[in-house]
């Protein structure tokens, strides 16, 4: 247990140095595809636009949350304080990443609750969904274990996150997937769950099922930023595994992108998209297509290994970027902004006629 513990911290410290020193990025970002339409008379006071959002319940200063990006060892204890503490400021929310880690050896614990000592309007717990499961010589994760993820950091909603491209490439994966929307219908009862994806998208089909299944909201996790394929590419070659190198190689821009994932996800639960967010102008074309809130990993992990002012500053700059926006479509809340007319062009496009 203790062995498969390490094992996971291992992983997650590897992710983070693979993602600072390699470019895992999709080739192409679907954002760019999106337009909104500029409005040359805006009618709208810069002073007066309201960014405040609520999100199941939580009242946030903006449309915002970090993802899920890490715990579970020291740099990830320190990279989850300087978001938090960054998230506390601006009143936005935030992910962990996954808590299997802490499950597995609770000294790992204390790199996630450090969320405790900041007050961050929405806080919300990780864990993967191949892990409810029964998978290869592995114990799935129980209620107790969700109930623990919750304490832990003082959670308002549980994600649990779907990663089944991350788990065809790596090494350790969890191929088993029989069961696992059973296992999510489950949970729902009697926790508040986040649906997210990792990177590959959603479909209409699957959100529906979510729905069913009682999911509280859905974050899209589309396709056009980090690739963990892409990633898993890179670890593979650390641990020598010349097939698994090349899967990651040919599953890299595998998925339905952010865009198109936030237009079939549209079923009638609060959504998040993520997925390729680089500023605050990316977040007002997901703002407007649909989304409650825009969420962002790649482009925070740079300054979150670096500090807290690092965190701010680039939040603070993609919170002006979202006002620009919403000011040049004379957007005076984020429910003017929400339902503005884009104009979708390119490859997004094409995805939207043909699926
Ligand atoms: C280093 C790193 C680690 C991540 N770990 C997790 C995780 O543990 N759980 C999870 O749900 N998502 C995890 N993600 C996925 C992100 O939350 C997000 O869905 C994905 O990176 C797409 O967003 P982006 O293009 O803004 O990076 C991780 C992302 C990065 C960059």
């Amino acid at each position: 247990m203790v062995r498969q513990g390490s094992e996971t911290k291992a992983r997650k410290d590897e992710h983070i140095a693979v993602c600072l020193s390699e470019d895992v990025a999709c080739e192409y970002n679907y954002w760019d595809d999106v337009r909104l339409v500029h409005n040359p008379l805006p009618e709208l006071n810069w002073d007066e636009i309201d960014l405040r959002a609520q999100f199941l319940g939580c009242k946030l200063d903006a449309p915002l949350i970090i993802s899920a990006i890490t715990g579970g060892t020291e740099k990830g204890r320190k990279i989850n304080e300087n978001l938090a503490a960054a998230a506390s400021e601006l009143q936005i929310g935030m992910g962990v990443g996954s808590q299997r880690p802490a499950l597995e050896d609770r000294s790992a614990a204390s790199s996630f609750g450090v969320l405790r000592d900041y007050d961050v309007p929405f806080k919300l717990a990780n864990l993967g969904a191949p892990q409810l499961i029964k998978q290869k010589g592995k114990r799935p994760v129980s209620k107790s274990d969700v109930r623990a993820a919750v304490e832990m950091i003082g959670a308002n909603a549980v994600a649990l996150h779907m990663n089944y491209l991350q788990e065809v490439a790596q090494p350790e994966g969890d191929l088993n997937s029989r069961g696992c929307l059973a296992a999510i219908k489950s949970l729902s009862s009697e926790f508040r769950i986040v649906a997210k994806e990792t990177g590959a998208g959603m479909t209409r089909e699957t959100a529906l099922a979510l729905r069913k299944s009682g999911v509280a909201a859905i974050d899209v996790g589309g396709m056009g930023g980090t690739s963990f394929s892409a990633v898993e590419h890179y670890r593979a070659f650390m641990h020598n595994s010349p097939r698994l190198a090349q899967i990651g190689l040919t599953f890299w821009d595998w998925g339905i992108p952010t865009p198109v994932a936030v237009q079939q996800a549209k079923v009638g639960v609060p959504l998040i998209a993520t997925g390729g967010m680089r500023s605050g102008l990316d977040a007002a074309r997901g703002i407007a297509l649909g989304a409650s809130l825009a969420g962002f990993a790649g482009r925070v992990l740079k300054p979150a290994c670096e500090s807290r002012k690092a965190v701010i500053d680039a939040v603070g700059t993609i919170i002006a970027e979202l006002e620009a926006a919403m000011l040049l479509t004379s957007s005076q809340s984020v429910a003017h902004l929400m339902g503005k007319k884009t104009v979708i062009a390119g490859r997004t496009a094409q995805w939207l006629d043909q699926l």
